[in-house]
């Protein structure tokens, strides 16, 4: 059984705790949502210019389209207005803003009949976002730009909410990722060579779960919902913005999500900052979740990749 609540009543912690249960919240539309994808569609449209972005890629090389992505994903993540989008969108739905931590918001392009589908639009199989060491009480947020068809969506498998799947997990290292990785999702535009947790089993991925919501709309989501990006038929690239939080007192608490199958190395909650001001996440906190005394590689997620 899964639930999808559309335009709840309740806020932020009834919000949280149904998530951490497998539920999926959809807010159909609001005024801070439009407003932070009017802001990023002027940014993309700025970077593709004249061109419509939907149909850019049936004008583009691929390279040539990757050159225009991958700077506009960097500068987007910097962007202090960005930034203020974020807070106005949990602002509006009562997220405390000195206990909510959030992470950097990242667009992303899912393109049509297989144009790119590696590196920095990676196109994603079936997996939870804890298996690269999200921790349990992360919620994900998830909005498009543009309008979408349903195959070029999100799929959900909430079949898996309480079901394990074996996986690859255990050989994920998150500093080892930050190091590498992600620094060369840029160079990875014909083909993705990149080791990532997979199921390691087949999947039941039938029926799966898409939801189809208008710009100025926002879906959220616990990290360990079994999720994919849809392989895109419809002609058109989909635009998306998502980003992720967490609650400091969830953290501490060790509340959120049960985990069923997640063994990555390594913890992402370096990369929240406090909502108020951009706080740095207590490293005492962070510490806490790893699960050894030294480490290799960079704590940190700085967006800086995409530039590189
Ligand atoms: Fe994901």
């Amino acid at each position: 059984m899964s639930t999808v609540y559309v335009d709840p009543a309740f806020q932020s912690d009834r919000m949280m705790n149904e998530i951490y249960q497998g539920a999926i919240v959809v807010r159909e539309h609001s005024a801070a949502t439009e407003q932070f994808a009017a802001h990023a569609r002027a940014q993309i449209e700025a970077a593709f210019d004249g061109m419509d972005p939907r149909r850019a890629q049936h004008q583009l090389e691929v390279e040539s389209f990757v050159d225009r992505f991958a700077p506009l994903k960097s500068s987007f993540i910097h962007d202090p207005r960005s930034r203020d989008g974020m807070r106005a969108i949990l602002s509006e739905l009562g997220f405390d803003a000195d206990d909510t931590y959030i992470d950097v918001p990242r667009m992303r392009v899912s393109t049509s009949s297989g144009y790119l589908t590696s590196g920095v639009a990676y196109a994603h199989h079936p997996h939870r976002d804890t298996w690269y060491s999200a921790p349990m009480a992360q919620v994900n947020w998830w909005l498009p730009i543009y309008d979408y068809a349903t195959s070029a969506g999100m799929a959900f498998h909430p079949q898996y909410w309480s079901r394990a799947v074996r996986n690859g997990s255990d050989a994920f290292d998150y500093y080892n990722w930050n190091a590498k990785g992600r620094k060369e999702a840029r160079l990875h535009v014909r083909s993705d060579t990149r080791v990532q947790p997979h199921a390691e089993e087949p999947l039941d991925l039938d029926p799966e779960l898409r939801i189809v919501v208008r710009p100025g709309g926002i879906v959220a989501f616990s990290a360990a919902q079994l999720h994919s990006t849809c392989p895109n038929t419809s002609g058109e690239s989909r635009w998306s913005v998502d980003f992720r939080t967490v609650s400091l007192d969830h953290v501490i608490a060790l509340r959120g999500a049960s985990n069923q199958d997640s063994r990555p190395s390594g913890t992402s909650l370096r990369d929240f900052v406090r909502m108020r001001d951009g706080g740095a996440m207590p490293e005492e906190v962070a510490r806490a979740y790893d699960d050894r005394l030294s480490v290799e590689g960079e704590f940190v997620y700085s967006g800086a990749e995409a530039q590189r």
